[in-house]
């Protein structure tokens, strides 16, 4: 499978990865590797990893707790400790070994340590092949606010090994494959359609598509790395999304989201404001709640709820003076970006998709 390049970074995939990071890693002759993993990646994928590595140079592992929970600044003074500790120097290198979390925060760890050590993402969830370890976001949350404190930096590169995919539950699939509908629903109706033609999710079906998602994702980051325009299109779902996800994270009590299950929603709600505001036909909104609600569980939002969801979206990043600007779709495989969107129609947006069965 081809490899993808981006500005200063560069995925590959399948059979190429190992042989591409090993002969990296005799180039480069760092001091010591070390590998972030969490509880779960420490388990599953770990040894197999491991077991591909073909260097002489002094390996450490470090271990977080799993979970988005863990996405935070503690968990990374843990992380720059266990480096500082264990004598790590400008000639380390930090491979991040796991989902989302793993990547996000140890990539933010990396630019950070020492003012930036080297980096390299081995995603091991679908969400992290697709979109976290690719285009350089690095972060934590700030208490239940998503990714709010990072840096973007890219790492030296992105190893997308579809064999990592095989120890995951369903539900944390389906949460990667809405990255992936939304690559389709923000720039390719076809690449949509053919993802809703998709039956059950495995590995075999998955590899090619992944690398068309990342094509995808990496034609955008290429062009804005830093998010002053069209890097923007990939927040499609994420600004009532987030604030959603951030809501049910402060209140387990009600559910547990997923970032992907979150994300659904916000995608479900969002093309209902686009349908008011950006001309998005509604039977394309049919369409889109449809086959999102035939894959993500529907959620409960209370209304006693709305307001509190609402106010988080003072905190999204894309905001400006005070504005909050969303990523809309004018039909399916294309986006605009910077739309204001009035507030009866957040509580509409959210009553239509009560509304859904
Ligand atoms: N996850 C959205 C981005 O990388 O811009």
């Amino acid at each position: 499978m081809q490899s993808i390049k981006s500005k200063d970074s560069i995925v590959y995939f399948q059979e190429e990865t190992y042989v591409k990071l090993n002969k990296y890693l005799k180039k480069a002759s760092h001091s010591t590797i070390f590998i972030l993993v969490d509880t779960n990646t420490h388990e599953h994928c770990l040894a197999y990893f491991m077991s591909q590595l073909e260097v002489d140079t002094p390996i450490e592992v470090i271990e977080i707790e799993a979970g988005e929970i863990n996405k935070n600044i503690e968990t990374c003074s843990g992380v720059w400790n266990a480096l500082s500790e264990l004598g790590a120097d400008r000639k380390s290198l930090l491979i991040n070994l796991g989902g989302g979390v793993v990547t996000d925060l140890g990539g933010f760890v990396a630019c950070t340590f020492k003012r930036g050590i080297s980096y390299i993402n081995v995603p091991t969830s679908l969400l992290a092949q697709v979109d976290a370890s690719v285009g350089g976001k690095t972060g934590v949350d700030l208490g239940n606010l998503k990714n709010m404190v990072g840096v973007i930096s890219e790492s030296e590169m992105v190893l997308i090994d579809t064999n990592y995919l095989e120890t995951l539950p369903n539900n944390e699939l389906k949460s990667g494959f809405a990255e992936m509908l939304k690559h389709g629903l923000i720039t390719d109706a076809n690449y949509w359609q053919r993802l809703n033609q998709i039956k059950e999710l495995t590995t075999t079906d998955l590899s090619s598509l992944i690398h068309e998602s990342v094509t995808i994702k990496n034609k955008i980051v290429t062009v804005d790395p830093t998010e002053q325009n069209i890097r923007k299109y990939l927040n499609f779902g994420h600004t009532l999304g987030h604030a959603i996800e951030s809501y049910f994270l402060t209140h387990p009590e009600k559910t547990t989201l997923l970032h992907g299950e979150a994300i659904a929603i916000g995608m479900i709600v969002e093309s209902f404001l686009a349908t008011k505001l950006t001309g998005l036909k509604t039977e394309e909104l049919d369409i889109i709640s449809k086959n999102f609600l035939a894959i993500y569980p529907k959620v409960v939002i209370h209304k006693n709820d709305y307001q509190s969801i609402i106010d988080l979206l003072i905190f999204d990043k894309k905001n400006v003076g005070g504005k909050v600007l969303f990523v809309l779709l004018n039909k399916i495989g294309e986006a605009v970006f910077n739309c204001e969107v009035p507030k009866d129609l957040l509580t509409d947006s959210l009553d239509y998709y009560n509304s859904l069965t």
